[in-house]
């Protein structure tokens, strides 16, 4: 394939290179002519384990060119690849003036091309940078039309400073969201064969993952720190008790708790980690991260509550109370907490729990229900269905699939529906709908 490559930093010298080293002609593109000049030399202009060997390959082998004249590059290839920077403004916005710049010279080079040509952005843009303000600008400056005379794509670059040339050979996944299905076609005969899996998804959740995933990674770091300054205070050794965490591949280290959801609650999460962030205070160790874990939670329902409230509504009917499906455990339960709320704020309620019966619980759940909570109690109904007659919102916070197809069933247009458990197929629901964080 005949490729351009617009910006030789870290992300495009390692892409020319190893595009070049693959057996395609690439044309390097760059404002910074010292670059230029060191790239056709066959020298790296960043220093990254193995890059001087393969530039040399790449440039010996006759496949590479540089320019830094747009038009020229765009002519000559079919794919262009933009790996400009995206630093960080002072209030913490991107700065965009790089990638619009080049957006405007890009356009201009299309109005010129009859051919079709894709556009691979491979900066990380924040979301909701491509489809609506790249596009227009391409589309203003080409007199062309996006996904019919050009296709633009957006492909998160995962590859880190350091290992980037082993990173490239061996991504975790190749994601794509691209609006021409050639364009798809062609990122699949570049990466297809790469391992990891190849996912065509749309543009806006591809911007998304890579802020999700470089989010998580930070997520994980601080984590691991944090547990480390309170296991170092307490005299633990910090590095083998994340040791062991990381032996967990079923609750740790795997997909579970990675799902969107409602907030949680339960008899220990929030227990142990109000206990966890004690013994920190007790020995002066700050974690703000852990800490804001709790006040983010509440986050989670004071938004169910505003959500339920702005419906103008006084007659609301809630599908679950414990803290998951199939437990009568209601300490701590986040929907306990938003029913709560909602009683406070006056509303008319009705709720169903079928592990949450009266006549079936016994023991300490049965006088916690009776002795604590016992305005909630009253409010216990015998049948979904009633919940469902009643209620003018539904507040859907039990994924058991019985309780989920009665709701399905019986759902109408008269209705309005929070689902705080990740209903799948809601374009089929009769009624509005609403999902807790999706
Ligand atoms: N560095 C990484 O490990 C990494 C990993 C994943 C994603 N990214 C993302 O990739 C993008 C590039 O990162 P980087 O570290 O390679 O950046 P970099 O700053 O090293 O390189 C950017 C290059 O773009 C050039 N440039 C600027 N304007 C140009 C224009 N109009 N035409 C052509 N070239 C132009 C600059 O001269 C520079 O050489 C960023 O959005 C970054 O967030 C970086």
């Amino acid at each position: 394939m005949n490729i351009s490559i617009f910006g030789l930093g870290y992300v495009g010298a390692v892409s020319l290179a190893c595009l070049a080293r693959d057996g395609h002609t690439v044309y390097g593109v760059d404002i910074d002519q010292t670059k230029l000049d060191l790239i056709a030399s066959g020298k790296p202009p960043i220093i990254e384990e193995g890059i001087q060997e393969t530039m040399a390959v790449a440039v010996n082998s006759g496949r590479v060119r540089v320019t830094s004249n747009c038009a020229e590059a765009m002519a000559a290839t079919e794919l262009s690849f933009v790996c400009v920077g995206t630093p960080s403004k002072k209030n913490g916005d991107q700065d965009t003036t790089a990638i619009l710049r080049l957006t405007e010279q890009m356009g201009e080079a299309l109005r010129n091309k009859d051919a079709f040509h894709t556009i691979v952005i491979r900066s990380t843009v924040r979301p909701g940078t491509v489809i609506p303000e790249i596009e227009p600008l391409l589309e203003k400056h080409s007199g062309k039309k996006s996904g019919r005379d050009f296709g633009l794509c957006f492909q998160p670059e995962f590859l880190r400073e350091g290992t980037s040339i082993k990173d490239y050979d061996n991504p975790p996944m190749t994601i794509v969201g691209c609006n021409h299905p050639d364009s798809t076609a062609q990122l699949e005969a570049l990466f297809g064969g790469l391992p990891g899996k190849f996912i065509s998804t749309d543009v806006g959740t591809a911007e998304c993952v890579k802020y999700a995933c470089n989010a998580f990674h930070a997520l994980k770091v601080t984590f691991a720190n944090e547990i480390g300054r309170v296991s170092q205070a307490l005299g633990v050794d910090s590095r083998k008790v994340m040791g062991l965490v990381c032996e967990d591949k079923q609750l740790n280290i795997s997909t579970a708790y990675l799902r969107p959801g409602f907030a949680f609650g339960g008899s220990c999460l929030p227990k142990d980690l109000r206990a966890l962030l004690h013994v920190a205070r007790e020995n002066d160790v700050d974690i703000p991260m852990l800490a804001g874990l709790l006040p983010s939670n509440e986050e989670h329902i004071n938004l169910a509550v505003e959500t339920v409230l702005s419906r103008k509504t006084r007659k609301i009917g809630m599908v679950g109370l414990s803290f998951k499906s199939g437990t009568d455990d209601l300490r701590e339960s986040p929907l306990l907490t938003l029913a709560e709320r909602l009683i406070g704020k006056g509303m008319n309620i009705k709720i169903y729990d079928p592990e949450v019966n009266l006549a079936r619980i016994m023991g300490a759940n049965k006088r916690y229900l009776e002795e604590s909570i016992p305005h909630v109690a009253q409010l216990m109904c015998d049948s979904c269905d009633e919940v469902l007659q009643h209620g003018e919102v539904i507040v859907l916070g039990l994924g058991d699939r019985d309780i989920v197809s009665v709701v399905r069933d019986n759902i109408s247009a008269e209705h309005y529906l929070l689902d705080l458990v990740g209903l799948s197929d809601v374009e089929e629901l009769p009624c509005e709908y609403r999902g807790a964080c999706w």
